[in-house]
Order: C-alpha cells, then structure tokens, then sequence
C-alpha cells in the first residue's frame, strides 16, 4: 500500500506522468486515495466524525468523494480524479482502473448491507461510468465510458452502453470476479 508502489503504478497505468515528484505534487486521484486511507484507519478506530472530515476535505480539493468505510486494495489509480463518487459499501480489489465521473453508488433500492457495488482485480471503469447496487465488476472486465451497469459484468468482459449490454471476450467463462471470496470479504468486515 505504500507510496512508491502507488507513484509505479500510476506511472505504468498513466502515459501523461513523467516523474515521481510530479504526481506526488499534482495527482489528485492519489491525493483522494491517500487521504482515504488514512481516514479509513479513523473510521475502524471508531473515530467516525474525524474520517467524514477528512473525506469531505478531500472531497473539496480533489473532487474525489471517497466513503471512509469504503474498501480499496493496492495499486488502485483514479486518474484525472474529479466527480469520483464511491460509497460506503464499496469494495474495490488490487489494480483497479477508475477514470473521472465515475460512481460506485447504490441504485436507492437496496435495503441490505451492502449496497454499493465490488470491483474486482485489474478492472477498468471509463469516464463517466456509474456502477449501481450490490454488482460485481469481473476481474480484468472494461466498463465503457457513460455505461450505466446495473448488473454483474463478468470477468474479461466489457460493459457499454444504458442501460450496459455485456461484450464477451474469449478468456471469459462467464464467472465473475472467479478468485474473489467471500470469506475473506467477511474477514474484512469483523476487523472494521
Ligand atoms: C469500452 C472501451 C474500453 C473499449 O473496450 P473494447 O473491449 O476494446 O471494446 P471495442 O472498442 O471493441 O468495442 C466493442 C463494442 O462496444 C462499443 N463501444 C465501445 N465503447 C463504447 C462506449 N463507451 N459506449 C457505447 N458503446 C461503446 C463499440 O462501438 C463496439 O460496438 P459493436 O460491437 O456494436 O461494434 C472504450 O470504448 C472506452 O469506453 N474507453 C474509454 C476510456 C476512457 O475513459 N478514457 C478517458 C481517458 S481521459
């Protein structure tokens, strides 16, 4: 989770970087994420109203709104950062891809616990794209830019389109997010 694996990835996701103190000083996507870890950490401390500040500071400089009780793994880039929205229960995995105008949010429907959607290794959300309700994003799957996916994408695949139609891809068996496992979801949830 540390810094120089961050400033790796983004400069192997993200042509326009150049060097380290570049994005240390200027990617706001990253400011959004590192500011959410920290307020995740005050969030499992119990410390609730301290995290919502410091997302909502966040918020205001970066554009990005990012829940504290949200879950992100490594390496994950919001590039161009601005308009993000990802909500409470939202789970995004290692090596996610998330451009501009993107939100994770629930379709207003959902009474369960989780209500938001989880984004599983190495996928790619397009600008604009809002994933809606308790769906998974198939690993390594594309969410074309201005889809609105209300439904399962599997893994590989890509999602275009409102509301989005899915395009198979050859390596997909049709499962979704296949090394994605509940038990280490519910691991998660009791260590918060
Ligand atoms: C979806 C995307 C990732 C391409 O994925 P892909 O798997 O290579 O898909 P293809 O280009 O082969 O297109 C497959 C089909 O989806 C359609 N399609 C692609 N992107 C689409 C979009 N955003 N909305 C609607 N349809 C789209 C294509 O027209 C094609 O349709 P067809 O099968 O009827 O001919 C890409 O089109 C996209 O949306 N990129 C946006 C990236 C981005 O956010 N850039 C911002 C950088 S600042």
């Amino acid at each position: 989770m540390g810094l120089i694996s961050d400033i790796k990835t983004i400069k192997r996701k993200d042509p326009a970087t150049r060097h380290a103190l570049e994005i240390i000083l200027t990617y706001s996507g990253m400011h959004a994420i590192w500011t959410y870890r920290l307020a995740h950490l005050f969030w499992r401390g119990r410390l609730k109203l301290i995290a919502r500040l410091l997302s909502s500071i966040a918020r205001i400089i970066t554009g990005v709104e990012i829940h504290p009780a949200a879950r992100i793994g490594k390496n994950v880039v919001i590039d161009h950062g601005t308009g993000v929205v990802i909500g409470e229960t939202a789970m995004i995995a290692d090596d996610v891809l998330i451009y501009h105008g993107v939100t994770l949010g629930g379709t207003g429907n959902e009474r369960g616990e989780k209500r938001h959607p989880t984004v599983c290794t190495g996928a790619m959300i397009a600008a604009g794209a809002k994933i809606l309700g308790d769906i998974k994003v198939g690993m390594y799957a594309k969410v074309g830019a201005n889809a609105v996916v209300l439904r399962d994408v599997p893994d590989f695949s890509t999602a275009v389109g409102i509301p989005a139609r899915i395009i198979p891809n050859e390596k997909s068996s049709g499962a979704v997010c296949s090394l994605y496992s509940k038990a280490s979801e519910k691991k998660d949830e009791s260590s918060a």
